[in-house]
């Protein structure tokens, strides 16, 4: 494939000139540009090319509005217009060419071969491009890092820089987002489709009320808040403390040890039909071959506990706080 050099984004950039006309305008960046490069031979490239082999060279936006009027138009509304009309980043006057590359050759060939362009890239080598400007930048639904990348899935995947229109670059209602996500995991979608789940399909809520879609330092994406506790603590904080009297799993495995976050055919999206059944799992008396090895799972409950009883079917009937409880460690109040 063919690869453009790459050019560092803020130093290297000749100095705005805003009252290019496009003719002279040509002529004076070759110029400033054959300068420029030489230069930037010296710093970087281990041999010069021969001449009809140069790298190509920045030559403004205003360029590119010859053949690509309507994006060109366009963009005049986008976001990322201020990186064409704000000095501070270096691009001003030719913010086309920060995500495409310098495009002089392209200017003249006309050729998609002589341009970069981002969607036929593969997913991290596009991704870098636009962690140039947005690595680390804060989102409502946490940092962006290096995302979906691991999982070859690039920013473009989500985010389409032209064909949505200025204000589609970033899905923002709940029922936008749900359906960019569903795109993918159909599996995970059908989950909200059974009858205990958070409110997805109709809208009440999206995906990442509980994942960063740009990676997360906790497993599968979840989303964090606070000092990194998950994000289920956001709205239920309830459930989560902390506790003078913890239960061991809330904590260790966290909420899914017992419930289903996407969505349950079992009440309160357990993981069980009955919840005692989810407490047995971990707390049952049933004779094991190496009891040390039960010791790592919780403990039986006392005699008092007949399990034939009806009344002792009900765990959470007495213990109530089964989260956690401020009273004691037996859970009940
Ligand atoms: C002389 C006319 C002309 C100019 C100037 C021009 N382009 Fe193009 N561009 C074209 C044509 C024609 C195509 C379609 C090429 C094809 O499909 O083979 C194209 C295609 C592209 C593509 C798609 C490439 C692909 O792989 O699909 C991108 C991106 C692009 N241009 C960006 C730019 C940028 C950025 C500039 C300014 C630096 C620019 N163009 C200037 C004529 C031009
Ligand atoms: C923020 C990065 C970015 C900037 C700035 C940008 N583009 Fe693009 N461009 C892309 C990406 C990504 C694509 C792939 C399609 C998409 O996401 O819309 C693309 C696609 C294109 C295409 C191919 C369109 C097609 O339908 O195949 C052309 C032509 C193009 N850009 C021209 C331009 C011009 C002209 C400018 C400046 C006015 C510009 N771009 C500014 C990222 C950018
Ligand atoms: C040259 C720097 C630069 C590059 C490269 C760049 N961006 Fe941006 N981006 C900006 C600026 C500046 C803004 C507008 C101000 C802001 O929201 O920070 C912006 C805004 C955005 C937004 C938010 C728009 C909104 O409505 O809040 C998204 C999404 C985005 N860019 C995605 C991308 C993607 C995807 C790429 C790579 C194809 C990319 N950007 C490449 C500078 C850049
Ligand atoms: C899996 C889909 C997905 C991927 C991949 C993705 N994003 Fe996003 N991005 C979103 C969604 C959805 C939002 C809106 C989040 C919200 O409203 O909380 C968003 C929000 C943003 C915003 C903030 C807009 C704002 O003002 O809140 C920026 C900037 C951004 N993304 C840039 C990027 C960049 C750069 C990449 C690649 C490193 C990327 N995104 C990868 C889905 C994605
Ligand atoms: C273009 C397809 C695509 C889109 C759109 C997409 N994803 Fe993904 N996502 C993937 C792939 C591929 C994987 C890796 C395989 C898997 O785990 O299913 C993945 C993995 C994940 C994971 C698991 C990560 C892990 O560590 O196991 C989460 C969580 C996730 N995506 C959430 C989202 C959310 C939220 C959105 C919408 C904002 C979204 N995805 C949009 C393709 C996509
Ligand atoms: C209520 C919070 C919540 C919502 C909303 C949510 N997720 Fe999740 N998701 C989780 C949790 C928690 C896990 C980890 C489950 C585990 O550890 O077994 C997870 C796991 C995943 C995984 C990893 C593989 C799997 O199936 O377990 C993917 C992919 C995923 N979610 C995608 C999505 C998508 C797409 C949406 C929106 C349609 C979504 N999630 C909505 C909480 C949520
Ligand atoms: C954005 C807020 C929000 C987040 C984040 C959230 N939830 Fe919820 N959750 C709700 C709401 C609201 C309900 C009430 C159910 C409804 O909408 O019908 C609910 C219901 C539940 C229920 C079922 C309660 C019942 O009475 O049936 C469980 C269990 C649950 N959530 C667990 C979780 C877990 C686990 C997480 C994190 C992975 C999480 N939630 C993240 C808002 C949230
Ligand atoms: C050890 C198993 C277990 C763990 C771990 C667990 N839960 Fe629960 N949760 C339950 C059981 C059992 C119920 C049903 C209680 C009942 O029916 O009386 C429940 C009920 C709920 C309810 C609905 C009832 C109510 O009181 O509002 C929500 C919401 C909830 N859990 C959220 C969470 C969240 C958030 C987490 C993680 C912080 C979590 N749970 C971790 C077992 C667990
Ligand atoms: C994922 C495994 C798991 C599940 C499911 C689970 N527990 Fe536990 N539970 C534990 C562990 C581990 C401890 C801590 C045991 C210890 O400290 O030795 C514990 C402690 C307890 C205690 C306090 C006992 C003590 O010795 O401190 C009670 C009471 C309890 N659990 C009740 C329940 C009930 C009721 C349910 C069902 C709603 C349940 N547990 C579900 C793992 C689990
Ligand atoms: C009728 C009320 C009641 C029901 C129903 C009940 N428990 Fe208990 N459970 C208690 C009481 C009271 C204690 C505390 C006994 C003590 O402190 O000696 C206890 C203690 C425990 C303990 C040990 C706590 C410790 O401190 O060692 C576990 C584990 C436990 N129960 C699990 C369960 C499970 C699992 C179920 C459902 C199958 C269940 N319980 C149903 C009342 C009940």
């Amino acid at each position: 494939m063919f690869v453009l050099p790459v050019h560092s984004t803020r130093h290297q950039s000749p100095r705005a000139r805003p009252s290019w006309t496009r003719t002279a305008g040509l002529v004076g960046a070759a110029m400033l540009l054959a300068a420029m490069g030489s230069a930037q031979e010296k710093a970087g490239a281990p041999a010069s090319p021969p001449p009809e082999n140069k790298p190509a060279e920045f030559v403004g936006s205003t360029t590119c509005q010859m053949c690509h009027e309507d994006i060109f138009n366009a963009f005049q509304k986008s976001p990322h217009q201020l990186v064409e009309t704000d000095k501070k980043r270096g691009w001003d006057t030719k913010a086309c060419e920060s995500c495409h590359g310098p495009g002089s050759k392209h200017a003249e060939s006309a050729s998609a071969a002589d341009i970069k362009q981002p969607a036929k890239l593969q997913p991290g080598e596009a991704d870098r491009t636009c962690l140039t400007c947005h690595r680390n930048q804060s989102t409502h639904s946490g940092r962006i890092n290096s995302s979906h990348a691991r999982n070859q899935v690039s920013c473009t995947a989500c985010h389409s820089i032209h064909k949505n229109g200025p204000h589609g670059l970033v899905a923002r209602k709940p029922a936008e987002i749900n359906a960019l996500c569903a795109a993918c995991h159909t599996d995970v979608w059908a989950s909200f489709q059974k009858p205990y789940k958070h409110r997805l399909p109709e809208g009440a809520m999206s995906c990442v009320d509980c994942h960063n879609p740009h990676g997360s330092a906790l497993p599968r994406q979840i989303q964090t808040t606070r000092s990194n506790e998950p994000s289920c603590a956001k709205c239920h904080g309830d459930k989560m403390g902390p506790f003078p009297f913890e239960h061991a799993p809330v904590r260790l495995e966290g909420c899914a040890a017992c419930h289903q976050p996407h969505g349950s055919a079992n009440p309160r999206m357990l993981t069980r039909h009955e919840v005692r059944f989810v407490c047995m799992e971990c707390h049952s008396n049933l004779p094991v071959p190496n009891p040390a090895a039960n010791s790592t799972l919780g403990t039986v409950g006392p005699a008092i506990h007949d399990l034939r009883s009806p009344r002792f079917q009900n765990c959470t009937l007495c213990h109530q706080k089964v989260h956690g409880s401020y009273a004691n460690r037996a859970f009940t109040k």
